[in-house]
């Protein structure tokens, strides 16, 4: 398997669990509360790391602050084998957080602060660069400034290295932006956000793919959370269905899918396998508390897998 260039946020997630939210100048009680580490960065490395081939192979480039979460954030992705060496520290600001309100049903709020992700910027771009020769895949999302996202997909086609690239959160982006990357994976929102067609089944989520692609996109994957993901790319032009696993927390699910797919497309599997890689990850990451810590063992993610197959 060749490497996993993790570009993004980390941040520490306060998680509430809640009957409700409470509405405007109200107060309503949660249940629980805990802090996991997170960010959309963060979440796929340490998802790609746990059914990476080796230690060390999946490289995490980002930055902290000079707190005790940026500490604990770096200290978890160490602890999961992941390459911390281009991890930045800035002195004298926050490490990311985001607030996160978990209901009944497992569906969650995210409000993030970005803090130091937000100073992202030429040195997370050429920290990149530096790491392609033995990269295969470099996966991206849009917490960090998109102009050290873009600088680094440049830099990563120029070296012909694949970038998988998760659109989210949703963001206004320069024109061109989204050309040169090999894999776009917008979920069910975010797919319809880009496309303007509303997404209510396979059928519109094919449209939506088939839209999306048209800018120059090699592949496009349209997740549909616990209703499964359409993968349109040459020559493909598939729906993929879900596992069906207890849903106790969405919190990572996207994060995981693509932490899984990114392993996949490093280790030299065909897009589907690899896409199935990413469900079985994010259909374990679903069936737990927490962002990180929720991400399946290479052994539950492919028992998983082997469960469709068999
Ligand atoms: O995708 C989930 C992540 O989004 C959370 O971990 C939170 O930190 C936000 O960045």
């Amino acid at each position: 398997m060749k490497d996993v260039i993790v570009l993004g946020g980390l941040n520490m997630d306060l998680i509430v669990e809640t009957p409700r939210l409470a509405g405007p100048g109200e107060t309503a009680e949660g249940t629980r509360f805990y802090t996991t580490p997170g960010g959309k960065g963060g979440n796929q490395a340490v998802a790609a790391a746990r059914i990476a081939e080796s230690p060390g192979s999946v490289k995490m480039v980002g930055r902290v602050g000079d707190d005790g979460f940026g500490e604990q954030m770096a200290g978890f992705l160490k602890s999961e084998d992941i390459d911390i060496s281009l991890l930045s520290k800035t002195d004298g600001i926050a490490s990311g957080i985001a607030a996160i309100f978990i209901l009944p049903d497992g569906e969650n709020h995210v409000n993030p602060v970005y803090g130091a992700n937000g100073l992202c910027d030429r040195q997370q771009s050429s920290d990149v660069e530096g790491a392609l020769s033995t990269a295969g895949v470099l996966l991206c999302q849009q917490e960090i400034p998109l102009s050290a996202t873009k600088a680094s997909i440049d830099a990563a086609v120029k070296a012909g290295v694949v970038v998988v690239l998760d659109p989210a959160p949703v963001r206004d982006v320069p024109d061109g932006f989204y050309d040169s990357v090999t894999v776009l994976t917008p979920n069910q929102g975010e797919a319809s956000a880009m496309s303007g067609i509303e997404i209510t089944d396979a059928v519109s989520a094919r449209s939506a793919a088939v839209a999306i692609r048209n800018v120059g996109i090699e592949t496009v994957i349209v997740t549909l959370g616990d209703q499964g993901a359409w993968v349109e790319s040459d020559g493909i032009s598939e729906f993929l269905d879900p596992f069906v696993v207890p849903v106790v927390a969405s919190v990572a699910a996207g994060d995981a899918f693509n932490g899984g797919l990114g392993v996949g497309l490093a280790s030299g599997m065909e897009l589907l396998d690899a896409a199935l890689l990413g469900m079985a990850s994010g259909a374990i990451c679903v069936s737990r508390d927490g962002a990180q810590e929720a991400m399946g063992s290479k052994t539950e993610v492919l028992a998983l897998m082997a469960s469709k197959t068999s």
